[in-house]
């Protein structure tokens, strides 16, 4: 394929590219998204394979085929609630790659680069390597964390700031190193530290974040697996890397910043750890009587009311309750009622989550309300069903100072009348903190897998 005809290729495929994060934005345009996405990336492959800068058929197809089929089962074999840990593990990936390229430049000896062209290709190498490392050892230890192999309490280790600010320094250091000693045809042993330096500063920064922090980490390292993935295309001088690498970092950027929005947090203090472990007291323990309450009471209390809200949380994705509660939703409707969804912006495990969960089981987009629209609104809410939510629904982040969630906003649903709360115990949630909800006057608990009860909710409501 011509050098001009591949370049078009590439153009399109950006093209596509953008119109698929523009679509992905809108529940209702998202499908039409990852069509422009899907096509983009066959036109990417199609054009990369057929380049010139292609010397071995073999191995390609050989890459191809096995890159291929893993990622064909790994795909068909997750569970939705596993989603997260698929997308930590896939951003270790990216990070892998952008450290092996790294290696493969420095070792090639076919370049004839000189001058400044050789030092900015340097330059190249060493901050792909150094963002390849930190972006693969973080992902690592988030999908670690995601998946419950290692805890999700953060780790801290004394004066880590100043370990921080040390690795940052020998990074910067060693890189002086390298360049001055890459001109004369070294820089092995700097670029080697460099690499175990960033390997162990991917570690401590996800390490020292707390679970109810999680989400912003896994949009962080989708930002830094994209400029892990641009410094891999400035090395191999492929645009289309560079710019599907660019996208994918600031959106990742972008999202970090709306996550940490969401969970009133400071950008900076995440990412130099800690958080999610309160201001250094006790956090509260809970005390007081649970009140227990049955499927058919819970149909009573439904039927009485006229304005109802519904909070999805990570327990109904484990349920796959979202087809039951949208029949119960149909049927309340049809009765008159005024039914809606509050979303809180990390429910669940990955951005998006419920929506897609709701999206998936044919909810109206137009009774799905974001946190902030509905906020203010609880006094007017007769009866609030949690179904499988708990950080989210958790007070004591406004009003205990020593929780680990303190200052993260959360759906105040028991401002409404009455609060059903759908889970099998009363096990606390992802941040490992007991929710004074569960035991307030005016909730109910309903106990029992979310799918099984929402079915005999549903059952009372037809009877
Ligand atoms: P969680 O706080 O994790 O609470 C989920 C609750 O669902 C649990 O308390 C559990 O209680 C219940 N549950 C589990 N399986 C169930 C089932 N089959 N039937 C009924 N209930 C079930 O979830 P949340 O309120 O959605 O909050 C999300 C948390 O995850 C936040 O802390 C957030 O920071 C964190 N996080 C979010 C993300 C993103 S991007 N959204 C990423 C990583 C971490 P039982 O065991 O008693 O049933």
């Amino acid at each position: 394929m011509s050098q001009s005809l591949v370049t078009m290729s590439y153009i399109i495929a950006t093209i596509l590219f953008i119109l698929s994060l523009s679509g992905l934005s809108n529940q209702e345009t998202a499908r039409r998204g990852n069509y422009f996405g899907m096509l983009g990336m066959a036109i990417a492959i199609v054009a990369t394979v057929l380049s010139d800068s292609v010397n071995s058929y073999v191995i390609l197809i050989l890459a191809l085929l096995i890159g291929g089929s893993i990622g064909v089962k790994a795909a068909l074999k997750v569970e939705m609630t596993q989603m997260p840990e698929l997308v930590a593990i896939m951003h270790s990936l990216v990070g892998m790659a952008a450290v092996l390229v790294g290696y493969a430049n420095f070792m090639d000896s076919s370049s004839n680069l000189a001058g400044v062209e050789k030092i900015i290709h340097e330059v190249e190498i060493y901050i792909g390597i150094l963002i390849g490392a930190v972006t693969f050892s973080g992902s690592v230890i988030a999908f670690c964390k995601l998946s419950e192999k290692i805890s999700g309490k953060p780790m801290l280790l004394p004066a880590r700031h100043w370990l921080n600010l040390g690795l940052l320094i020998a990074a910067i250091v060693l890189g002086q190193l390298f360049l001055s000693q890459a001109e004369t045809g070294g820089g092995t042993l700097p670029l080697l530290l460099m690499t175990v330096v960033a390997l162990a500063f991917g570690v401590h920064m996800v390490m020292a974040i707390g679970g109810a922090d999680m989400p912003v980490v896994v949009s962080m390292l989708n930002s830094y697996s994209g400029w892990a993935a641009a410094a891999t295309g400035f090395m191999l001088s492929n645009d289309l890397l560079i710019v599907t690498g660019a996208l994918v970092g600031s959106s990742g950027a972008i999202l970090s910043y709306i996550m940490c929005r969401a969970m009133n947090r400071h950008f900076l203090s995440v990412i130099a750890g800690g958080f999610g472990t309160g201001s250094g007291g006790e956090a509260a323990v809970v005390e007081g009587e649970v009140q227990p309450i049955d499927a058919e009471e819970t149909a009573k209390l439904l039927l009485a009311a006229k304005n109802i809200m519904i909070i999805p949380g990570y327990g109904m994705a484990v349920a796959q309750a979202q087809h039951t509660v949208n029949e119960i939703t149909k049927l309340l409707r049809d009765k008159g009622k005024k039914v809606g969804f509050g979303i809180h912006p990390v429910a669940g495990r990955m951005p998006g989550h419920m929506n897609v969960l709701l999206a998936e089981a044919k909810v109206p987009y137009d009774i799905v309300y974001e946190m902030d629209e509905i906020n203010e609104d609880w006094a007017h809410v007769d009866v609030s069903i949690v179904i499988g939510a708990n950080d989210i629904v958790n007070p004591s982040a406004l009003d205990d100072p020593n929780s680990p969630i303190a200052g993260m906003p959360v759906l105040e649903c028991w401002k409404g009348e009455t609060t059903i709360v759908l889970k099998r115990s009363m096990a606390s949630g992802y941040a490992g903190v007991g929710n004074p909800l569960f035991v307030l006057e005016n909730t109910r608990m309903l106990f029992g897998d979310a799918n099984a009860t929402m079915q005999a909710v549903l059952k009372a409501l037809k009877g």
